[in-house]
């Protein structure tokens, strides 16, 4: 059995014409252009493609964007003060602060100075605990595009076994809240899990997000389950160059998996595509209009 390869450059291209399309019709009929506020602190290479590609989607989007790049040694103050000039502006809807934060900076602080409202990335307390309640939230960007991507596969997810591998606040705890809304039957797992092959073995939607380079062996997986591969890690090869490879051991699983995602072009592609949802459903909400059809 090969695996049915789940395309998120093309599920996160339909997603984006699907905003440009809401974008668009808010704009026409009630004046309002939806816009992201993105915060880059420091000069990770890593966070500047993010932040680039952010950049240039929200703008094919439709959608007005604001960049905000500040050095390495900030003071937090500053980064606080911004943060609260963007919750103030109403042209800025959506606000996010490009994460992990350099040395010195206190993530939660500045996370927890964020408008709730314009929290686009889901990681304030009120948005987690909202969407913790099962109450109407806005969730992070990647688990919600997991769940876009499960639904590709599956249509409904309710009653699946679902397995999370990892627990971060960006990513596994939040896609745990989703599945249950969802009404999947949830496992959590994480480093210190005992037995995860066997926990994995019984999921028929597994999701690897513990940032370990193909940790997710064939043998973990029962025969045509769902996985999707949140893992982006960057390994060196035999010739001295490095090569991007996901949480799961893609070759070998796709022999057993019904469906999986490559790495990259799977989640990787649905995160900023998200991120556009986000933005569009929180300034329709600061505007007190109806929720868009996305
Ligand atoms: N760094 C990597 N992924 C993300 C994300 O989704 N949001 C933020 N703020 N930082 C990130």
């Amino acid at each position: 059995m090969t695996a049915r390869i789940i395309d998120g450059k093309i599920i996160a291209a339909d997603l984006r014409t699907q905003v440009a399309r809401e974008v668009e019709r808010v704009k026409r009929d009630h004046g309002l252009t939806p816009g992201l506020a993105v915060v880059l602190v420091g000069n990770d290479p890593a966070s500047e493609v993010y932040v680039r590609s952010k950049h240039t989607q929200t703008q094919a989007a439709g959608m007005a964007s604001f960049e905000h790049k500040l050095p390495a040694d900030v003071a937090q103050d500053d980064l606080l003060a911004l943060v609260a000039k963007l919750n103030k502006d109403p042209a800025v809807h959506g606000i996010l602060v490009q994460l992990p934060l350099p040395k010195g900076l206190e993530t939660e602080v500045v996370i927890n100075a964020i408008d709730p409202a314009k929290d686009v990335d889901g990681l304030h307390p009120h948005n987690a605990g909202r969407l913790a309640g099962g109450q109407p939230a806005l969730a992070p960007c990647t688990p919600l595009g997991c769940i876009i991507l499960s639904k590709t596969v599956h249509g409904s997810l309710e009653g699946l076994n679902a397995i999370v591998i990892g627990r971060s606040n960006l990513v596994g705890r939040p896609l745990v809240q989703l599945l249950l809304n969802e009404n999947a039957t949830v496992t959590i797992a994480h480093s210190r899990s005992r037995d995860l092959a066997a926990l994995t073995a019984r999921a028929d939607l597994v999701y690897a997000a513990v940032g370990r380079p193909e940790m997710v062996k064939r043998d973990w997986i029962k025969p045509g389950a769902t996985v999707i591969d949140v893992g982006i890690n960057r390994i060196p090869t035999a010739e001295g160059k490095t090569r991007l490879v996901g949480d799961v051991a893609y070759a070998e699983v796709a022999e057993v998996a019904g469906a999986i995602t490559p790495v990259p072009g799977g989640v990787g592609q649905m995160t900023v595509a998200c991120l556009l949802v986000n933005t569009l459903r929180a300034a329709c909400a600061i505007a007190g209009l109806p929720k868009p059809a996305v």
